[in-house]
């Protein structure tokens, strides 16, 4: 898929924007602070609903501002989408071709980004929190129903979690309808897991060869740890089995007022020759698994979804040594939509930026500086 243009109204430094987007790749390039990465939250934001850096919506509209717009139109084969959202008042509605769209599952599963920026290695060293969301927005990007599934899970646990206080208490409840709640949570959560360790499964085919091709080293490993460690060996032995583990854990999910295994629970370790990288990993080893994690997504829509993704890339080039930047540069090239953002134009091969779109960036103005040359 490629984003053909953006509109901005008010979103951050920019107050007007209007961007058109080569199909291949487009280098941003300026001083710090002028607005790189605003951009490339604005398209972040267009995609996924929510910044990558901020929870608060509002810091996305213009300080002296009430209201911010984003609008991009995304082309696929012959199918051309506007996709359209305004915040306001912490309010968000989105919109696909003039249509309000309710259900946020509705929404993000038509443009799909991949982004790596600096922070990135969060996703590694962080916590297991981070990596649950980050997972759980690429399976919501890949499948919208596991966006669905995953909301049904939280309100299903909220309420069992209510009723766990409410025991604690000592106050009475409906031991009947409680678990028939917990019967209902473990169709969700098995529905979850199974996704989750499909999805992992799927990275994994092709981390491999990924790993070995730019750092020059293939153990490199993705592995799910679901918090209920249960083997699934038939369907129905499974559910059996997982809601016998939660009512083995009743009194201390009493202790607790809350559910302390599932989904909610669950944690994705990188591992290089069976070591995890969070805690024995070099900085350009969880640099580079963290690169790979992503391109490997790049494949799976490739496969899964019959489309390419957008790949925004926010000042990485300057953190890998020449060679990794180049084997880096070789697998993105191909047939990818590609918004680069650099201080230094140096960073960059100069063959790269033969065949790019080039602006400069200046305090939240954008300018032009070449089309692409050759006529590719
Ligand atoms: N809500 C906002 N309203 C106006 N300006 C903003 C807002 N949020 C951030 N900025 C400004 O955007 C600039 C930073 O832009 P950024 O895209 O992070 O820069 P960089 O080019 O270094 O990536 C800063 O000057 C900051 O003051
Ligand atoms: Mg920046």
């Amino acid at each position: 898929m490629i984003l053909k243009k953006i509109d901005l109204i008010n979103f951050r430094n920019y107050e007007k924007l209007s961007v058109r987007f080569y199909k291949g790749i487009n280098i941003i390039y300026g001083d710090n602070a002028q607005g790189k990465t605003n951009l490339l939250e604005s398209i972040y934001v267009l995609g996924i609903t929510k910044s990558h850096r901020s929870f608060i919506d509002n810091n996305l509209i213009m300080d002296t501002k009430n209201f911010s717009s984003i609008s991009g139109i995304i082309n696929k084969g012959s199918l051309d989408i506007n996709l359209k959202i305004i915040i306001e008042n912490n309010k968000k509605v989105l919109n696909i071709d003039n249509s309000i769209i309710k259900r946020i599952s509705d929404y993000i599963s038509n443009m799909n980004i991949i982004i790596f920026y600096p922070d990135d290695l969060e996703l590694l060293k962080g916590s297991p929190q981070i990596r649950r969301k980050y997972f759980n927005l690429e399976l919501s990007q890949l499948y919208s129903n596991y966006y669905i599934v995953l909301n049904e899970y939280n309100k299903l646990l909220k309420i069992r979690n209510e009723y766990l206080k409410k025991m604690a208490n000592k106050i009475y409840v409906d031991k009947n309808y409680f678990d028939i709640l917990t019967n209902y949570l473990v169709d969700k959560a098995i529905i979850l897991i199974k996704m989750r360790r499909k999805y992992v499964e799927k990275i994994n085919n092709y981390s491999h060869k990924i790993f070995k091709d730019i750092m020059e080293l293939d153990n490199f490993n993705l592995k799910y740890i679901p918090s209920i460690d249960i083997v699934y060996d038939n369907e129905d032995n499974y559910k059996e089995n997982i809601i016998k583990f939660f009512n083995d854990k009743l009194y201390y999910d009493i202790k607790m007022c809350s559910t302390t295994y599932g989904p909610h629970k669950d944690d994705y370790e990188f591992l290089l020759d069976n070591i995890n990288l969070k805690n024995y990993g070099s900085q350009g080893q969880q640099r580079i698994a963290v690169l790979c994690l992503k391109l490997s997504e790049i494949e799976i829509f490739k496969k899964y979804k019959e489309t390419t993704p957008i790949l925004l890339l926010d000042d990485v080039f300057s953190e890998l040594s020449d060679d990794k930047k180049n084997n880096l540069l070789k697998y993105i090239s191909k047939d990818i939509q590609t918004i680069i953002t650099t201080t230094e134009l140096n960073n960059l091969d100069k063959k790269l930026i033969k065949k790019s779109k080039l602006f400069k960036i200046e305090s939240g103005k954008l300018i032009k500086i070449k089309e692409v040359t050759n006529n590719e």
